[in-house]
């Protein structure tokens, strides 16, 4: 059994622990008292409850520890008289994944409904002004119709960005079947950001090296990819200044089986401090919130990329310093099938 299991006399005394429990609570605890295992009031209570032949028996408890742990415990009373004079059987499940799991969701909601709240508000202020102080003032009516369209637009984005993050975390155990190019889809998206790299003077050069760029992927996925990368440059890069994207192949990468392909945008900018760097891919997660939303974030954009890059089972690298700028290094396996079986 994976998961601890006791069993315990009349005296609530450790006749049988299985591996997973001496694993968890150490070995040399037969004929002590559960106590010896488990300190926990509500867990001891639990049990006690069990041999006494009531019905409270359930109990929760966290085991601190380097990594905390939650287990449900259960006590069940052995009805039949048996050879060993077992009393009672324990056994705990490990529901930290479950608790994490609900406090991701909530969290989330939680976010989602603030980040919604914001460019509300400012429309609903807009329009109340409209309708009352700049009624009859065109000067002041273009202002806030400006504003309005403005966070129209970011609400616009923000529902956009979270249908493409559910639509990808539905997706992220189906392995892609389409045949792409992957030079082919880097130079479409660096096309695609042309109009924004002139308006900001920031020129995108781009070496590709020759060779097979034909990979097993999602054409639409993988665009965003690149896109999601491109617009952080431009967003977080110094003015006048160049993002680098280049692309190779490479024998090996870590975290992954066999060669693959690898390609870096990089840029001279503001770059992260090592701090924040575990953390960018996080759903909402931003470094500068004002300046993030100002330029007109979401704070979804690397998420998006994370879980296209796992659908992919590819690796996203993230190499910055500040002040100098920062590398984000895409890199995905030319063998899927390696990946799917060493990952399964
Ligand atoms: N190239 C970069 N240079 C410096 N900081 C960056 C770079 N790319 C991302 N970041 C930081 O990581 C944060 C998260 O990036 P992400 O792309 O997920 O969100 P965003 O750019 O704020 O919004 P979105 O991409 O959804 O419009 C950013 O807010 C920014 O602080
Ligand atoms: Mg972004």
């Amino acid at each position: 059994l994976a998961e601890p299991v006791f069993l315990v006399d009349e005296k609530r005394r450790i006749l049988l622990a299985n591996l997973a429990a001496e694993k968890l609570f150490g070995a040399g605890l037969a004929a002590r008292d559960f106590v010896h295992a488990i300190r926990h009031p509500d867990a001891l209570s639990c049990v006690d409850e069990a041999l006494a032949g009531r019905d409270a028996r359930e109990a929760i408890m966290t085991l601190p520890g380097p990594v905390r742990s939650t287990f449900r415990i259960s006590a069940v009373r052995l009805r039949q008289s048996n050879e060993i004079g077992a009393a009672a059987v324990i056994s705990l499940t490990d529901i930290s994944h479950v608790l994490e799991a609900e406090q991701m969701r909530s969290d989330f909601v939680a976010n989602v409904s603030h980040e919604l709240r914001s460019p509300l508000t400012a429309l609903m202020g807009g329009i109340e002004t409209l309708k009352g102080a700049a009624r009859d003032d065109p000067a002041a009516r273009e202002r806030f119709l400006d504003t309005m369209e403005r966070e129209a637009a970011r609400m616009d984005r923000l529902v956009g960005d979270l249908l493409s993050l559910s639509r990808v975390e539905v997706n992220e155990h189906v392995r892609p079947s389409g045949r792409v190019n992957l030079a082919t889809i880097i130079e479409k998206a660096i096309d695609a950001m042309a109009t924004q790299s002139r308006a900001e003077n920031r020129p995108i050069t781009c070496a590709i090296a020759d060779g097979d760029w034909e990979i097993t992927g999602d054409a639409d996925e993988l665009t965003q990819v690149f896109h999601n990368l491109i617009d952080n440059a431009l967003k977080y890069g110094r003015e006048n200044s160049e993002i680098r994207i280049s692309a190779e192949r490479r024998d090996r990468v870590p975290g992954l089986q066999g060669p693959a392909l690898a390609v870096r945008v990089q840029d001279e900018g503001e770059g992260i401090d090592s701090e924040h760097l575990l953390r960018i891919t996080e759903r909402f997660y931003r470094v500068d919130d004002s300046r993030s939303r100002q330029k007109g974030g979401t704070g979804l954009g690397l998420a998006i990329v994370k879980h296209i890059l796992n659908r992919h089972r590819g690796r996203l690298l993230i190499e910055s310093e500040k002040g100098v700028g920062s590398t984000f290094t895409v890199c995905l396996p030319l063998e899927l099938d390696v990946q799917k079986r060493e990952l399964s």
